[in-house]
């Protein structure tokens, strides 16, 4: 039984994948658009060794309207969107701002219009912890409750708080509109704003996980490069935080909890129709540079070089999340631990060096 139709965005990168997966898992049907900017369309491949179900797949780009509207046409089931495609690396975000804008604010906006055309009502966005930017400014807002005010300090932060704030607009005219013509059905427009803190690990089968081709600029893939050889040393950005060993805190989240956080926020919208919620997806548990490098080092097996270098530009502090309004509004809270993200993160990177650029390992495809 099916138990809704949703179309994912960006549904063959990283994070967009396994809630693909979490989704046909839950018996929802899910169409994919991306445009392949920066995934592979093997993934959809390894969706269905892991579940026995695949995706529907369009090559499309989200700021092509008339593409989008195409999709909808041709699946006039389905009722809400999740919208993970967009660009995503803050460091090139200050290098072309614009493109930044183009796509990630461009996008959203032709897909909410042609979600309207098409009645889709339900939305659930990919913001992010950054957005916050540093908020040790403020006093008692460690760990990060969602009234800590925003204040992103890169474009690509800005991208994410700009969209969070079209959408809300968006919903609430939607509703408005509806309630000013004396319509029925205005409640149906709904959306959640999800906050990611840091997403980490892969699929505990070894064969799904963040495909390894580009530069990787996060921690945990870079310590995966090192560790199978693709890199010397890990350069650690900045050894004089106010931390206990003077490296800089994270909330690591493992990428099967964001992928059910994801489900759980739909199902809420399409029950709950509460209009327009921001939550935080992160664990509650803040880890320092160096703890991330030891829980990677007892995985591996080894102790992997690294050099402790100025700090990144841009970096913060502390950004730990603080989970409770998802814990208890959604009922999801992360089950899997950062050791479990480096394990599952090791695994993948063992069985696919080159990530998806390679046939699975033998054992799946014989299995
Ligand atoms: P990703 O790059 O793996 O996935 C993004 C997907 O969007 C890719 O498959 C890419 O090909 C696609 N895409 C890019 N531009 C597109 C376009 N114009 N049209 C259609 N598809 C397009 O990144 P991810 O880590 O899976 O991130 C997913 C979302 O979550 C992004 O919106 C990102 O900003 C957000 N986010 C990511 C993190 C993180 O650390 N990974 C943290 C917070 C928020
Ligand atoms: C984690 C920690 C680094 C690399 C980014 C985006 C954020 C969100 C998640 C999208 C930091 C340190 C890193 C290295 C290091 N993405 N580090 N050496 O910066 O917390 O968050 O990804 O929305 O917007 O900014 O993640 O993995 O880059 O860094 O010491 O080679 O590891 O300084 O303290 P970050 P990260």
């Amino acid at each position: 039984m099916v138990v809704g139709s949703v179309l994912v965005t960006g549904g063959t990168g990283y994070i967009g994948s396994f809630t693909a997966l979490a989704l046909l898992e839950a018996d929802y049907k899910v169409v994919i658009v991306d445009n392949l900017y920066n995934s592979s369309k093997e993934v959809l491949n390894r969706i269905e060794l892991i579940c026995g179900k695949k995706p529907d797949f369009y090559e499309a780009d989200v700021c092509d309207e008339a593409a989008l509207d195409k999709i909808f046409a041709e699946h006039p089931d389905i009722d809400s969107v999740i919208h993970f495609g967009a660009l995503k690396a803050v460091g090139e975000s200050g290098e072309i701002p614009l493109e930044y804008y183009r796509v990630n604010v461009g996008g959203s906006i032709s897909l909410l219009q042609s979600m309207t055309k098409h009645n889709v009502s339900n939305i659930v966005f990919s913001s992010s912890a950054t957005v916050y930017g540093d908020a040790t400014r403020f006093p008692n807002m460690i760990p990060i409750p969602e009234h800590c005010p925003i204040g992103p300090t890169n474009p690509y932060g800005r991208t994410k708080s700009t969209v969070e704030g079209i959408i809300t607009d968006h919903i609430e005219a939607q509703r408005n509109n509806a309630t000013k013509k004396g319509e029925a059905g205005g409640e149906k427009w709904n959306a959640a704003l999800l906050r990611y803190f840091n997403p980490s690990g892969a699929h505990p089968s070894g064969i799904m996980g963040e495909n390894p081709l580009g530069v990787p600029y996060n921690l945990l893939p870079l310590l995966a490069q090192v560790a199978i050889g693709k890199r010397e040393k890990l350069l650690v950005f900045g050894g004089d935080y106010e931390s206990k060993d003077g490296t800089a805190i994270r909330d690591y989240i493992h990428v099967l909890d964001l992928a059910q956080g994801h489900l759980v926020a739909l199902n809420y919208l399409r029950t709950n129709t509460p209009g327009v919620k921001a939550w935080n997806l992160g664990s509650g548990r803040g880890s320092t540079v160096f703890e991330m490098i030891k829980a990677f080092n007892a995985v591996v097996g080894r102790e992997l070089p690294y050099q402790v270098s100025p700090r990144r530009p841009g970096d913060v502090l502390d950004l730990t999340a603080n989970p409770t309004l998802a814990n208890q509004e959604l009922n999801w809270k992360t089950k899997l631990t950062l050791e479990d993200a480096c394990a599952d993160l090791w695994k993948w990177t063992e069985n696919n060096p080159e990530g998806y650029n390679q046939e699975p390992p033998k054992e799946f495809v014989e299995a």
